[in-house]
């Protein structure tokens, strides 16, 4: 059975939020992406696991026909809203309800690491691309490059202790893995590339609400209650307060351009 019930309850809780405190800092990452893709006119695009449509948005304004799937229905609704005329639907990424050979570009934002069997669902991925298509992968780039990083680890403190060798946040971002998880699924990996995003909140009060809105954070309130998740997000984010009061975090992403 994939996460998509699990994950879209956690996720699709504080969509709103997602969308206006998170989502919108990542414009450079799709941006990037839609480019090294060649997304334009007439390009079929698929982005799975599509949270709040922002990048579908951006590859509709290119001219692209856009397809999303996403497992949060409150970011389904956001995204349909978002995209008039394309095709949005709450699902699962491991059994993605679109013939072989749709698309000639796929997309997956942190998104295909949530899949029960990520190497699963990137073979559905690959399956639903045309032949010789891109697939694109982001995920978090170094650890020590996301000033975030201190607040994913207070988040992980407060979650259900993780099975002996899960993969954390950092994972995928070690030298090699990213490869070696689409080459198991059968893509072809080629180049990897770094974007730096920068989210930015004026105060702390927006800066809480704004990572309380990950499914992750979520799932930490779920754990340990929303008070203590507040306490550990608000300890952990203090030393990027800035004089004025306002919060900025730069965090590297990477995505890597594989061929299906
Ligand atoms: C970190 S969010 C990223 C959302 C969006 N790509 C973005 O850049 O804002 C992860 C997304 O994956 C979705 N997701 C997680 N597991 C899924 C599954 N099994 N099937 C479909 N979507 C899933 C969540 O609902 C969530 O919207």
């Amino acid at each position: 059975m994939g996460s998509a019930q699990t994950q879209g309850e956690l996720w699709g809780a504080r969509a709103r939020e997602w969308a206006d405190l998170q989502e919108v800092s990542f414009g450079p990452l799709y941006d990037a992406a839609l480019n090294a893709a060649k997304a334009a006119t007439g390009s079929a695009v698929l982005d799975v696991g599509c949270g709040a449509g922002l990048a579908l948005k951006m590859a509709q304004a290119r001219g692209a026909k856009v397809t999303g799937l996403d497992a949060a229905a409150g970011l389904v609704e956001i995204a349909r809203r978002r995209c008039p005329g394309g095709d949005i639907r709450l699902g699962e990424c491991e059994e993605l309800p679109f013939a072989d050979n749709s698309f000639d570009v796929t997309t997956g934002f942190n998104s295909f690491q949530y899949a029960t069997d990520p190497v699963h669902a990137l073979s559905e991925a690959k399956r639903v691309t045309k032949p010789n298509g891109y697939v694109v992968v982001a995920v978090w780039g170094a650890a020590d490059q996301c000033e975030l990083a201190p607040y994913l680890a207070a988040v992980g403190k407060l979650l259900p202790p993780p099975p002996p060798g899960a993969p954390g946040p950092f994972a995928l971002s070690a030298p090699g893995a990213l490869e070696a998880l689409v080459g198991k699924a059968g893509l072809t990996p080629g180049a990897i590339a770094s974007v730096i995003t920068t989210m930015r909140f004026p105060d702390e009060a927006t800066t809480v609400r704004g990572l309380l809105a990950s499914g992750v954070a979520e799932r930490a309130i779920r754990n340990s209650g929303e008070d203590a998740v507040r306490k550990g997000v608000s300890d952990a984010v203090r030393p990027s307060r800035k004089g004025d009061g306002s919060y900025e975090f730069k965090n590297e992403w990477r995505f890597l351009l594989s061929r299906a």
